[in-house]
């Protein structure tokens, strides 16, 4: 591409990004929103966008200036969400320990290509997690009412992390991942004990189906103890092309 190809397309990128912000005006969405459901239609970084625009300041103010599996060295201090690779998994494991080998179980799932298992890193320290199931939801009744949809699931922020914009940069990074592989629905589960979690999904545009499943599963405490869990979970869907 010569150079005036390369003008060419960015402004017509520019243009297309100008063009979704002023819908997203139009229906009242908060412009760090905005900016990243357009990162998401349009399948740019949200670097991208707010470069077209002229907008980087709604990088800092969000929070979330993610890169996914970012092509160049990421600056200090940037938020970078990637999928898991086998070199990470040490210092995941020895950071971040989970017990139950939750971390191993991820990436083996990757790996078996029924998942994407990304992680959210601040230089050298992970700061959460997330899931994007390809093989459709986790639940029965989701899974045969929706089976067009992905899932995104265990998503885990760790504590000291919590409130600064991470868990909304997993979900969007997620979205960016089921993009990329041609997924257009994707669904989330709200556990009935967890309305923090649902007000963010509904809040990044997912939106109640009245299905509701029930998931039971082990887990391991930090005491070494399995215990046994069952969630009544309400299944939430977003369209990805609706904006
Ligand atoms: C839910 C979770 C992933 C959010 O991550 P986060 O990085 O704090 O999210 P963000 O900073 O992008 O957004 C904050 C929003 O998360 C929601 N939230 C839910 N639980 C929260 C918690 N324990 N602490 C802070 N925010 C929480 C709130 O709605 C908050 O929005 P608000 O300003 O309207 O209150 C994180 O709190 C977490 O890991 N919780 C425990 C595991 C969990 O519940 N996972 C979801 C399973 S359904």
């Amino acid at each position: 591409m010569n150079d005036s190809q390369g003008r060419a397309r960015s402004e017509h990128m520019a243009e297309r990004v100008r063009a979704h912000c002023l819908v997203a005006r139009d229906r009242g969405v908060h412009e760090v929103r905005a900016l990243q459901d357009i990162a998401v239609e349009l399948e740019l970084s949200l670097a991208d966008c707010a470069t077209a625009v002229g907008r980087e300041d709604l990088l800092d103010a969000a929070g979330s200036s993610w890169m996914l599996a970012p092509s160049s060295p990421p600056t200090p201090g940037q938020l970078v969400i990637r999928p898991c690779t086998v070199d990470d998994l040490g210092d995941l494991t020895a950071q971040w320990p989970v017990p139950g080998d939750v971390h191993e179980a991820h990436h083996a799932r990757q790996l078996r290509g029924d998942a994407a298992y990304l992680v959210a890193w601040r230089d050298t320290t992970p700061l959460g997690s997330v899931v994007l199931r390809r093989d459709g939801c986790t639940g029965e009744r989701g899974r045969a009412a929706h089976p067009e949809s992905v899932e995104i699931c265990h998503l885990q922020v760790r504590e000291e992390h919590r409130g600064q914009g991470v868990g909304t940069a997993l979900i969007a990074a997620a979205e960016h991942e089921a993009l990329r592989h041609g997924h257009r629905v994707v669904a989330m589960g709200a556990a009935d004990d967890n309305p923090g979690a649902l007000r963010l999904y509904e809040r990044l545009g997912y939106r109640a189906t009245g299905i509701v499943d029930v998931t039971e599963y082990d887990w391991v405490g930090e005491d070494g103890v399995v215990h046994h869990a069952r969630e009544h979970d309400q299944l939430l869907l977003k369209s990805l092309t609706s904006g």
